[in-house]
């Protein structure tokens, strides 16, 4: 027997409450919650005599290997996707509007038209307008077939009719379902149109480009409530100021979301950057108190990263410690270490820490960057600047060890560094490093106090 329950529903996060709120307590979105009524109902066992659908893993040779994927040439897509678009999946490609999403699809999409049948759906662009972008980015002859469509029904008519590979919908914003009242862009719509269109191109096997504009104000009914419906969530980052992006995985069901892609937005649309540690790198300034590089990792990849620090003298009651591309609560434990294990107090200084390029880092063995550009801050003296550092920092003020030091070492090498500040070595990996031409100077820090042998004796005196 079914029993009706009545429910409130987030319309952006999903999340359920037994009463009406005016704000979501998960995605704290305001006016989003929705009565629904939902049934609840047991199952009971059925009558029939078939054996029931599992069937055994070893039968289904062939089927689960390593599916083939379409290659796109644009390298850094093709990693952060884990090696190609798998057919037949969705992924959904979230920013801010006007950072770069429609010229790194269209560029793809171009590309891949070469090998694939590819469709370009547009409803913020008239075909004119498409056209005329792709001449600019030089693909005027690629066989793309080009729609300003934004009604769904005949978007899965051309699903069902046509038999293209890929086809990108851009943007799921500007789509509608004729039937429905509600506006493109509202919740309702946005919901449904991806229902429908996820639903048509899963039966054909077709791979979906889906393009989501996240607004700051979170007005447009955010990419969020489409995270579960897709097998893979990208999102384009950068300052529209500036020319660097960054494409970041943050789900994939077909891959790792550990890889970033880097690209640079010029004239000519997006170029892959092959090397990003000369692009983080090249505003460095060498004599800034401050700074230290850290060599670190974005999945497979290294990466050198500036990391900067600013210590001020705090008026507040409660200090500043304000963070870009940087964990907070991952400062706060730095500087409870410096202050304890060295005796150096934060505690009436503002403390901030920026990562150069818009790069998010994670990786704990970030911290020694971090605390040698907190300690080159507050003594006022720079670090060598052919330094690079990492090295994970424990409670008691050591320094612990962490994966991939030879790579890290090699890209700092490859960058002409001369120095690395690191956690103890394995053998083996001194030894690789010692074998280059002009090889680092590597010098293995045990403890939290060794950071100290770059300042001038006289600076910590002249703290205390
Ligand atoms: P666009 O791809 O339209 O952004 P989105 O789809 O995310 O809204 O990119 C728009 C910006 O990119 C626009 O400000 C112009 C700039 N741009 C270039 O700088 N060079 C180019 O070759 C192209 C095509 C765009
Ligand atoms: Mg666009």
């Amino acid at each position: 027997m079914a029993k009706k329950q009545t429910q409130y529903i987030c319309q952006t996060c999903g999340s359920a409450y037994s009463q009406w709120q005016g704000q979501c307590q998960d995605c704290h979105e305001w006016g989003t919650i929705k009565q629904e009524i939902t049934e609840k109902f047991t199952i009971l066992p059925t009558k029939s005599k078939n054996k029931p659908p599992p069937i055994e893993m070893h039968d289904l040779q062939g089927i689960g290997e390593d599916p083939k994927r379409y290659k796109s040439q644009i390298g850094e897509l093709d990693r952060v996707l884990g090696g190609g678009i798998v057919p037949g999946s969705v992924v959904l490609l979230g920013g801010d509007p006007g950072i770069g999403k429609s010229t790194l699809l269209l560029q793809a999409v171009a590309k891949l038209s070469e090998n694939y049948k590819c469709a370009y759906f547009s409803g913020e662009e008239s075909v004119e307008q498409i056209r005329m972008r792709a001449r600019r980015l030089g693909y005027q002859k690629a066989k793309l077939q080009l729609a300003a469509l934004s009604q769904v029904e005949r978007i899965c008519e051309f699903m069902q009719t046509e038999q293209a590979e890929i086809i990108v919908i851009d943007s799921i914003q500007t789509v509608y379902i004729g039937q429905l009242d509600n506006a493109p862009g509202s919740v309702a719509q946005v919901r449904a149109s991806a229902h429908e269109i996820i639903k048509t191109a899963k039966t054909k096997n077709i791979a979906l480009f889906i393009v989501g504009h996240v607004t700051k104000d979170g007005s447009l009914a955010g990419p969020r409530l489409l995270e579960h419906m897709v097998d893979a969530v990208l999102y384009f980052e950068g300052e529209r100021t500036h020319p660097f992006r960054i494409l970041r995985g943050v789900k994939n069901r077909y891959a790792t979301t550990d890889e970033i892609g880097v690209f640079d937005m010029g004239t000519q649309g997006l170029q892959e950057v092959l090397n990003p540690s000369e692009l983080f790198l090249t505003e460095r300034q060498n004599e800034a108190t401050g700074s230290a590089v850290f060599a670190g990792m974005e999945g497979t990849r290294p990466l050198l990263v500036e990391v900067q620090a600013l210590v001020t003298s705090s008026y507040l009651p409660i200090p500043r410690r304000s963070v870009v591309g940087y964990d907070g609560a991952r400062l706060s434990m730095l500087l409870a270490v410096l202050e304890r294990r060295l005796k150096i107090r934060f505690g009436s200084y503002d403390a901030y820490v920026n990562i150069v390029g818009g790069l998010k880092l994670s990786e704990p063995a970030a911290d020694l960057a971090v605390a040698a550009a907190l300690l080159s801050a507050i003594f006022d003296v720079s670090l060598p600047a052919q330094a690079v550092f990492f090295g994970e920092l424990g409670l008691s003020g050591e320094i612990r060890r962490v994966q991939f030091a030879e790579l890290r070492l090699r890209e700092a090498h490859k960058l002409g560094f001369t120095q690395a500040i690191t956690p103890p070595l394995k053998d083996m990996e001194v030894k690789q490093i010692s074998s280059l031409p002009n090889a680092l100077k590597i010098n293995s820090i045990q403890s939290l106090k060794d950071l100290l042998d770059y300042f001038p004796r006289d600076k910590l005196k002249s703290l205390n």
